[in-house]
């Protein structure tokens, strides 16, 4: 088992990070759209229900991915590409901001926020409006232009798989090499 990653692969921890956070903003997406297309449904209430402890928990991981990404600097696979590095920055910095407004929205609406029974706002009488409008403006949209950006992330990879003289990024994912 290799922990660390290297030039030629990912490493343990950095594939756990990405398959399992790929995992929960599966379900978080699912949570958004069941409440577009089903709104107030028993499937909308279900999955909404996890929509902000779920995303809590996905700023805790970025943080963690963040600083295990920089502890790799130098000695991880390289982009493909100036368009793939670039699409990577812009899903880390989506990846921190989307639930960073929402969480930020949560402590100026003055209620308290427990997500899985953690109280991490205790909440207080009143609210911070300047605090509320970002994500009102922002937190929908530039969730949705994540999911954008992880279509096409998912699209160019099965691209480079199947094109014959291009490097095959997905063995450096997942699989032994
Ligand atoms: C990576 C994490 C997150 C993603 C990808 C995400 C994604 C989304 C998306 C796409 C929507 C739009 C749904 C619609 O159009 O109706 C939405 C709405 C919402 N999210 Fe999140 N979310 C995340 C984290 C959070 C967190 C941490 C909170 C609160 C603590 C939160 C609270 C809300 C609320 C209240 C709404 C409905 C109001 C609005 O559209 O701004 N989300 N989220
Ligand atoms: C669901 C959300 C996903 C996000 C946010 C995401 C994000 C990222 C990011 C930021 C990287 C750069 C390496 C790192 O710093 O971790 C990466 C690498 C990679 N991802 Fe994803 N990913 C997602 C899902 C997927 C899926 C479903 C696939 C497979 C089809 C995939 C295949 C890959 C591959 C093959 C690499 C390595 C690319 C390379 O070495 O240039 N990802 N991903």
């Amino acid at each position: 088992m290799q922990l660390k990653d290297s030039a030629d692969r990912y490493g343990t921890v950095s594939r756990a990070l990405h398959w399992g956070m790929a995992l929960l903003i599966a379900w978080q997406f699912a949570t958004a759209i069941a409440r577009v297309l089903a709104k107030d449904s028993a499937l909308d209430e279900f999955l909404w229900a996890t929509h902000k402890p779920l995303g809590a928990l996905l700023m805790l991981l970025v943080l963690v991915r963040g600083l295990w990404s920089l502890a790799n600097a130098g000695h991880r696979p390289r982009s493909l590409s100036l368009m793939a590095r670039l699409g990577h920055l812009a899903m880390y910095a989506l990846i921190v901001v989307v639930p960073l407004l929402a969480l930020l929205r949560q402590y100026g609406s003055g209620r308290a926020f427990s997500p899985f029974g953690v109280p991490l706002m205790g909440g207080f009488d009143g609210e911070i409006k300047g605090l509320m409008a970002p994500a009102n403006l922002l937190h929908g949209w530039l969730g949705w232009l994540l999911l954008v950006l992880i279509v096409g992330h998912i699209v160019m990879t099965i691209v480079h798989r199947r094109r014959p003289n291009d490097e095959d990024v997905l063995a450096r994912m997942i699989g032994n090499r």
